[in-house]
């Protein structure tokens, strides 16, 4: 008898892509929950709260970050020139500032994993380009994803707009595979060489989510171990989708309730 050639193992069987679109929309409910509740005033600590209750209350999910390598809240806040990882707490937003959402959840043992950048009361008119540029630069990339491509077509993609528009990408941080575990393999650089990297094969399931910087693409990890900065302060906007790769295209699973592809 022939075996059936083992699919390497972040090739999801019919079974799992249909638990990670379940996963995929739980996470964007979230999003599209916590939406009108990011005002002038709240803290991010009142947002974790409010996602946390919604995501095990409501949901009957499991916020990933929460304990994950010893993140202590259920949601990541980033704001202003905090590029990742912010961790939430009493720090009040104010008008202008703009601030990443970066919900995970878990449900039925699969992870769905999105963000999206949030402006609080009026924002200046640089804010704004740089959250619309960070939003065009993921769908740039989502674009590109196709049985047939590579990932370093992928990343190129998305660097070389962004670089276009005047702003840098972050290097330190990547998309993911993503399934029962909440990072898994391959990495998904938001910036490389076209042709080059693993092949994208339907089936697989990861993330795009490019960090962009208005200035330079370095970086510091601050002491708490997990907020991420820009070395020079400048603001940082990052957007992040789960993807599944179909047989001709791709597949958003985390869309939000009034987002479809840009045209
Ligand atoms: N959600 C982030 C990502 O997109 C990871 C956050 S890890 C945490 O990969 F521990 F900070 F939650
Ligand atoms: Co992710
Ligand atoms: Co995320």
């Amino acid at each position: 008898m022939l075996m059936a050639r083992q699919p390497q193992g972040f090739i999801k069987s019919p079974a799992e892509q249909a638990a990670m679109r379940t996963a995929g929309r739980l996470a964007a409910q979230v999003l599209d929950m916590i939406g009108p509740r990011v005002v002038p005033g709240i803290t991010t600590g009142e947002l974790d709260q409010i996602c946390h209750d919604y995501i095990v209350g409501e949901l009957n999910a499991i916020p990933a970050p929460l304990n994950y390598r010893g993140f202590p809240r259920s949601i990541c806040t980033s704001v202003n020139h905090v590029v990742c990882h912010g961790i939430p707490g009493p720090r009040t937003l104010r008008t202008g500032d703009i601030v990443n959402l970066d919900i995970t959840v878990i449900k039925d043992g699969f992870h769905g994993d999105t963000s999206r950048m949030f402006q609080v009361g009026a924002c200046s008119i640089q804010a704004r380009r740089l959250c619309r540029v960070a939003y065009q630069a993921l769908w740039r990339g989502i674009g590109i994803v196709a049985p047939g491509r590579t990932l370093g077509d992928l990343g190129h993609a998305i660097q070389q707009f962004v670089e276009s528009e005047g702003y840098s990408v972050v290097q330190e941080y990547c998309g993911h595979g993503i399934g029962r575990a909440f990072h898994e393999d391959p990495q998904v650089l938001h910036y490389g060489t076209p042709g080059s990297g693993m092949v994208i094969e339907p089936g697989m399931t990861f993330t795009i989510e490019p960090m962009v910087n208005a200035g330079r693409r370095q970086v510091k990890l601050l002491g708490d171990g997990w907020t991420v900065v820009t070395r020079d302060h400048s603001l940082s906007a990052q957007w992040e989708h789960t993807l599944l790769v179909t047989a001709d295209g791709v597949e958003v699973l985390t869309l939000g309730a009034d987002e479809r592809a840009p045209s």
